[in-house]
């Protein structure tokens, strides 16, 4: 399963892609808000930093101005997928940019058959948004196995990626199901390392280390 942060805090990034675990970046236009900076070159400076997709997404409704503003972020790196929200002008777009060998990441999916149309139209990930569900009182890891039944089904090569992650329960839940992609932000991904039990463990063996007086050398 591939790790993208969903963030546009390049020192988060920075950070992140230092492990070597970082296999993506996704972006959203709030979460540009949130960095401050300008659009283009947040996203820009984003893909200096990591070489796996940096999903930017189009602010436009109608297909041909989200044409035009692809044509714009797909020139900022090679590794720019666009982002496109799950309207019918999205779809429309989708299917003219993978045409044309563009990454596309299809957003605010909110049910199996949304899922199941982006496919259709070529998209190279789909982003079902899982904690948004959870936060109306229903299940959002019930449409990613949905998903995963339905795209296997029809050998479907459409990346699921699990998107509005609150928790390390969604990643553990999204790979129990087989996702193929999970975005969440840098705290969540942080939290996937920490146990109580390593932290004592830890502890336990520096004391008991330093008590033979020995070094490795
Ligand atoms: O980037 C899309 C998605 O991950 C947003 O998450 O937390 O705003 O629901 P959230």
């Amino acid at each position: 399963m591939k790790f993208f942060v969903d963030t546009a805090n390049i020192e988060d990034i920075r950070e992140l892609a230092e492990t070597g675990l970082l296999d993506g970046v996704t972006t959203n236009p709030s979460l540009i808000h949130k960095s401050g900076g300008h659009f283009l070159e947040v996203v820009a400076d984003i893909c200096r930093v990591v070489s796996g997709p940096v999903s930017a997404e189009v602010v436009a409704t109608d297909h041909a101005e989200m044409m035009r503003e692809a044509e714009i972020l797909r020139k900022i790196a090679e590794n720019v997928a666009i982002k496109v929200p799950l309207t019918i002008d999205g779809l429309k777009t989708c299917k003219a940019l993978t045409s044309e060998g563009a990454m596309v990441n299809v957003t605010l999916c909110f049910t199996a058959n949304q899922a199941l149309l982006a496919a259709k139209a070529g998209a190279t990930f789909i982003s079902p948004f899982v904690g948004r569900h959870d936060d109306i009182g229903f299940d959002g890891m019930e449409i990613i196995s949905d998903i995963r039944l339905i795209y296997d089904n029809y050998d479907f090569e459409t990346q699921i990626l699990v998107a509005s992650i609150r928790h390390p329960v969604h990643v553990l839940q999204s790979a129990k199901i087989g996702a193929d992609v999970i975005t969440a932000p840098p705290a969540v991904i942080r939290q996937l390392v920490k146990h109580p039990l390593t932290d004592r463990g830890l502890e336990g063996f520096a004391a008991d280390w330093a008590k033979t007086g020995q070094t490795i050398a």
